[in-house]
């Protein structure tokens, strides 16, 4: 088989890669190691920049997001007792939308598959041949059968488990990381959201997220150790916790129900760099991980295939390979501004073993000095909404 662009995974990267060349007339291939429903399964954020939202209306897949999705004006944080509120639209004049990544994933999937684009499910042993030369391929396996993709470039869209980054060298690729001491513990709920818009806490007992999928389904996280399981945590604890940490005026608001999922993530920081090496160029959770505070995973994941669609996109309509050769350093310039802002945020709002009183301090200085100034929510808002391009 021979294409332009081979895409190695079918998530949220790969997909939006895939369906945006193929608005411009590039042939793309995506071979995904699981299944669509599988895929599909995974329980992620919901929260999409302007940036993203423009991309999808570009893909031509954004008609359910306008249906579904809805336009948040500003959030709330809370600190023990007191809350405030940062406002998108006054400070930025841009909302964020709300709308699950599942439901992105399903709506790249649904038109990938209604313009009968090439997606091989079920790949093995994905493994990435010449991408320094001029004659880059891939070979895999489809049951146990041998395969092999001849390409031009290759996207390697496949996640921090993926076998793209790994590729690079390791005299070539550097690597920064910082793993934090504390995880989330998420629960989705067939309840109606405690509030109109996301609520973020930093109380005494650890961080909670009050969030939503829509009016009838609920996402809310707690902070939690990094050794704690699932099952550590009964729905009834979950409920109780969660309402612990928040002001007991919005706490008595919640409507609880049975955890319809319920999990446990880590939290980490990490990039890599280079995001270029030859002819393979790696987009989204590939190349870089944030802490899920600033829902800034998947809108990185955006611009890294904003930026590679348009260097591929000139190379093919003209023959320039300016927007390739500064792929790397433009995605990684927008990349550490998100890595800052969600470590930022994941500092001042979570509870850490090792916080000293003064850091505690620290912390509720931060956060006052938020509530009473314009131009530090303005900040907070320009990081939040997503900054440009
Ligand atoms: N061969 C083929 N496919 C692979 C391989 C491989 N060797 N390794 C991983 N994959 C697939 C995974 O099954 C997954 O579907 O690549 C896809 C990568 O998707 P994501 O991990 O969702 O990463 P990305 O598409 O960059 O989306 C980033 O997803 O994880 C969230 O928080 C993250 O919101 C962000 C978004
Ligand atoms: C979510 O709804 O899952 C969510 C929202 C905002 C975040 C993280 C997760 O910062």
């Amino acid at each position: 088989m021979r294409t332009q662009v081979a895409i190695i995974g079918g998530g949220p990267s790969g997909l939006l890669l895939g369906q945006l060349l193929y608005k411009k007339g590039i042939d793309a291939v995506i071979l995904e190691r699981k299944t669509r429903d599988y895929v599909l399964g995974r329980i992620r954020a919901g929260v999409l920049e302007q940036g993203l939202v423009h991309l999808l209306e570009e893909a031509g897949v954004a008609d359910r997001l306008h249906a579904e999705g809805h336009e948040h004006d500003g959030t709330v944080i809370v600190h023990d007792q007191t809350s405030f509120r940062v406002d998108f639209r006054k400070q930025t004049g841009t909302p964020v939308v709300v709308y699950g990544q599942t439901e992105v994933t399903r709506d790249l999937y649904d038109a990938r598959e209604a313009a009968n684009l090439p997606t091989v499910f079920e790949v093995e042993n994905v493994k990435i041949h010449d991408a320094k030369g001029n004659s880059p391929y891939l070979t895999y396996q489809v049951n146990g059968t041998p395969k092999r993709l001849e390409c031009e470039f290759i996207a390697g869209c496949d996640g921090f488990h993926g076998v793209s980054r790994r590729t690079i060298p390791d005299d070539v690729r550097q690597e920064y990381e910082k793993v934090y001491p504390f995880g989330w513990l998420g629960i989705l709920s067939q309840t109606p959201p405690v509030a109109d818009e996301l609520i973020y806490a930093n109380s005494d007992r650890g961080f909670a997220l009050c969030s939503m999928r829509n009016d009838h389904l609920s996402r809310y996280y707690v902070q939690c150790p990094i050794t704690d399981t699932v099952e550590d945590w009964s729905d009834d604890r979950f409920w109780e916790e969660l309402k612990r940490r928040l002001p007991s005026e919005i706490a008595q608001q919640i409507i609880t129900g049975p955890s319809i999922e319920k999990s446990i993530a880590p939290l980490r920081s990490f990039v890599t760099e280079p995001m270029r090496w030859g002819n393979l160029f790696l987009c989204g959770d590939a190349a870089h991980i944030v802490p899920p505070t600033g829902a800034k995973g998947l809108n990185t994941a955006a611009s890294d295939v904003h930026y590679l669609y348009h260097a591929l996109t000139e190379f093919y309509h003209t023959g320039s390979r300016e927007g390739i050769d500064s792929y790397s350093q433009k995605a990684l310039d927008r990349v550490w501004k998100a890595e800052r802002f969600s470590w930022w945020f994941s500092s001042l709002m979570h509870r850490s073993p090792d916080q000293t009183p003064f850091d505690r301090k620290m912390q509720a200085a931060e956060l006052a000095f938020l509530a009473q100034s314009d131009a530090q929510k303005q900040v907070f808002a320009q990081n939040y909404v997503g900054l440009p391009y």
